[in-house]
């Protein structure tokens, strides 16, 4: 509880919120519970305004202002979904359906979500990203990244930062996903722009830099250009890594301590061992392999190395059109050798890590209020109950939405 407020003054202003009778409860703070995830049996959360005040079990729980019986379902912190796209136009169904009669995913389909993006209004992008972010809510996602990079030109990437800040915190610039269409035949010029007036117009709005690194995309000594000009301005790096091939992503990730080399499909032993060796998350989007039928990210050596992994939707309209991270959930452990518990860290805890976060992905005294609820008595149901929507309750900053 806050030292500095009385019982009566929390009576009178009515913040504090216990939930109780939580069957289990994941916590990810292994000094407060069993196992890495710091399990609790039995659990209670007191909410104080947009904090978590205190963890222990029903019995033990102090008196508050408000009480929610949770009647034995489980407990999880939010989901922190650390990669997405949602500043976008248009939608690509025909290029789903053709890739379900087989046609292969390349990163040439972005084109068609750049076009569609600038035409559209700023009214319509707003509305796009809000309706998504919603839609992630309510599956128990309470931190979310999300990116530029359908836009790719100095204007239209300002744009998408301008909005995607207005709805997260976590924002990326992104100008470098594919060379824009305006400089096909000038891929030097248009890494200049991007490090030059585009960097500076788009700078003060965004968090991170992020480049997709990869063939058709950006090589290595372009990805490097690109993320060293970035940091110089005070962006932090990621790196679309290894999706599509196996390249030198996620060493160049490594080398400029990124917070994170996203996909890792396509992974070589000094790669996991660059990842393993460094503060570099490696995040799994499996809703990318799922939708463009591509071969799985293997958790396993990651994990088994050491590595900090995390699992993140990707949401976007080419490749990775879902924003459940139940869903990935479910495909990480079906098909990527993660345990129900390693992937409930990874879409939880290794989430906030992929951000650098500690105050969310996590519900220890302190952290941001955020948590779901799960009409289910443990975790584990994320994946053993695939496609079922589980998530029943949810606070984000305290406020029950
Ligand atoms: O993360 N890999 C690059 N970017 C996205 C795909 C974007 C698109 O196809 O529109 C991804 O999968
Ligand atoms: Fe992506």
């Amino acid at each position: 509880m806050n030292a500095s407020t009385t019982a009566a003054e929390r009576a009178a202003t009515g913040r504090t919120t216990a939930i109780t009778n939580i069957a289990t409860l994941v916590t990810n703070d292994p000094s407060l519970g069993e196992g890495p995830l710091g399990l609790i049996q039995d659990a209670a959360v007191v909410l104080d305004g947009d904090r978590v005040a205190w963890i222990g079990t029903t019995s033990k729980a102090p008196a508050t202002d408000s009480h929610v019986d949770a009647g034995g379902r489980a407990g999880i912190p939010g989901f922190v979904d650390s990669h997405s796209h949602l500043v976008f136009g248009g939608d690509r169904t025909a290029e789903f359906n053709a890739r379900m009669s087989g046609r292969a995913y390349s990163a040439g389909g972005i084109r068609t979500t750049v076009a569609a993006t600038r035409a559209a209004t700023d009214e319509q992008l707003h509305a796009n990203v809000a309706k998504y972010l919603a839609e992630a809510l309510r599956q128990g996602t309470t931190t979310l990244e999300t990116k530029s990079g359908y836009g790719l030109n100095v204007e239209d990437e300002a744009r998408a930062l301008r909005i995607a800040a207005a709805h997260t915190d976590e924002v990326t610039f992104l100008g470098a996903h594919i060379v824009s269409p305006d400089y096909a035949d000038d891929p030097a010029g248009y890494v200049d722009l991007v490090t030059g007036p585009m960097l500076d117009a788009c700078a003060p709005h965004a968090r991170w830099i992020d480049v997709f690194c990869e063939q058709g995309a950006f090589d290595g000594d372009q990805a490097r250009t690109i993320l060293t000009a970035g940091k110089a301005k005070g962006l932090l790096p990621r790196v679309h890594a290894n999706q599509l091939h196996h390249g030198p992503g996620v060493q160049i990730a490594v080398e400029l301590d990124a917070a994170s080399a996203d996909h890792c499909t396509h992974l070589d032993a000094a790669d996991i061992d660059a990842l393993a060796n460094s503060a570099t998350v490696a995040t799994l989007l499996p809703g990318a392999e799922f939708s463009t039928r591509a071969r799985w990210p293997d958790a396993r050596p990651l994990l088994d190395a050491g590595a900090t992994v995390a699992l993140s939707t990707d949401c976007n309209p080419g490749s990775s059109f879902t924003s459940s991270m139940p869903f990935c959930i479910a495909l990480a452990v079906r098909d990527m050798k993660m345990t129900p518990d390693e992937a409930v860290w990874a879409a939880t805890a290794g989430g906030a890590a992929a951000l650098r976060r500690t105050d969310v992905g996590r519900l220890t005294p302190g952290a941001r209020a955020d948590l779901a609820l799960l009409d289910a008595p443990s975790h584990v149901h994320l994946a053993y109950r695939p496609g079922v929507p589980l998530v029943s309750d949810v606070w984000h900053r305290g406020v029950r939405v």
